[in-house]
């Protein structure tokens, strides 16, 4: 038998098998427009500054830099560089790290709740269970909402990175127990926000790798977009001279090196900064640059522009209460997939595998107080 001529068939398969996976998962052209933040000059214009890469803050610039020049402002890195964030077996992991790169930053609230916030482009999505839906027609409609708009950029979403999971055994076993106590209707696979127990979307594709919305890019105008990473904005900055109201112009953000750098908008008031830094990020950043309640931002010595008393207050999040089902015999990875929506209004949902089960063993031990 020829062998050389074999190795060479093989070459070729791997290297079409190889050709196939990297077009699979191709990121928007990074190379183009991120950079780390030390390489930003220390005065830059442009038409939008938009303060957090998140789920609402990537969309948003890509969206923009169709019409504009955008400059993206991002505190943590790459979600692409992290084996961890894009595996769904690194879900428990990525939560778990909590070292001061990690993308994942663990909190306590007041009240006691454990809880996690992104540092990467991508946001909440880069750490999340991937799980997707739409928001209930209702929703839309009380919101006032043009609902043919919502539905247009939900598609526009799901078509880059939401999928139809392939329900495996675990999954298969939580639909059948929510239809056995009476979840019901059935409404098989549906993004729609309905009553019932339902297969939900994802953000994992078949081979488990995670999809955030970072692939929103994907959808930007290259030479309209500059990405900076590692970029920690300290303040708004805002003009008040001859002004009813403060009106933002610029912001001031720091870079790894411990540089400060200055943006500022191209056309004034024509322009706008769009503050998406996350529940918790955009509230402390108004403060950090004097909008909040004037006696907490007297408290920390920061000059008052305009006292707004519920900035940062009246913070809730949905309760979680989680039931952990030790298993002698491994199970699939499994993040939500099923989902059963009951007529209270509350969820229940599931997922399984190992690291999961570690993380929230390591959280337990970590965290757990006798009850005094
Ligand atoms: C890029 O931004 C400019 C404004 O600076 C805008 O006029 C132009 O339409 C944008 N380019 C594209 C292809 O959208
Ligand atoms: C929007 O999509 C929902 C399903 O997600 C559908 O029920 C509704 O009729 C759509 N509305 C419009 C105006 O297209």
């Amino acid at each position: 038998m020829n062998t050389g001529k074999w190795s060479s068939i093989l070459a070729t398969l791997v290297g079409i098998l190889c050709l196939i996976c990297s077009s699979f998962s191709e990121p928007a052209p990074y190379h183009t427009f991120a950079k780390d933040a030390t390489a930003a000059p220390p005065l830059v214009f442009y038409d939008y500054i938009i303060v957090g890469g998140g789920t609402s803050g990537c969309a948003l610039a890509a969206t923009l830099s169709q019409g504009g020049r955008v400059l993206l402002l991002e505190r943590g890195g790459l979600p692409y560089d992290d084996p961890n964030v894009m595996d769904i077996k690194g879900f428990g992991a990525t939560l778990a790290n909590t070292s001061p790169s990690s993308p994942s930053q663990l909190f306590i609230s007041t009240d006691g709740v454990i809880n996690h916030r992104a540092r990467v482009l991508g946001g909440g999505t880069a750490l999340n269970a991937g799980f997707y839906s739409r928001a209930s027609t209702d929703y839309v409609s009380r919101m006032g909402w043009d609902q043919r708009a919502v539905n247009e950029s939900y598609e526009w979403v799901e078509n880059k990175v939401v999928f139809e999971p392939e329900v495996g055994a675990w999954q298969s076993a939580v639909r059948s127990g929510l239809l056995e106590a009476g979840q019901f209707p059935y409404n098989g696979f549906t993004y729609d926000h309905v009553k019932g127990t339902k297969v939900g979307g994802t953000t994992f594709d078949g081979s488990g790798y995670r999809h955030t919305a970072a692939d929103l890019l994907e959808y930007a105008h290259p030479p309209n977009i500059t990405l900076y990473l590692q970029a920690i904005v300290e303040q708004i900055l805002f003009k008040t001279e001859k002004l009813p109201r403060p009106r933002a112009h610029g912001v001031l953000f720091l870079d790894p090196s411990g540089n400060r750098h200055l943006a500022f908008l191209n056309r004034g008031w024509a322009n706008e900064i769009i503050l998406s830094a996350g529940a918790l990020g955009s509230p402390q950043l108004l403060m950090l640059s004097g909008i909040g309640p004037t006696g907490h931002l007297r408290t920390h010595g920061i000059k008052v522009l305009l006292d707004q008393p519920m900035v940062g207050q009246g913070m809730a999040d949905n309760p979680m209460n989680a039931i952990v089902v030790p298993s002698r015999r491994p199970v699939e990875t499994s993040l939500i997939q099923i989902v059963g929506i009951t007529q209270f209004g509350s969820y229940v949902e599931s997922a399984s595998g190992p690291v999961a089960f570690n993380w929230v063993h390591g959280l337990n031990q970590q965290y757990h107080k006798p009850l005094s």
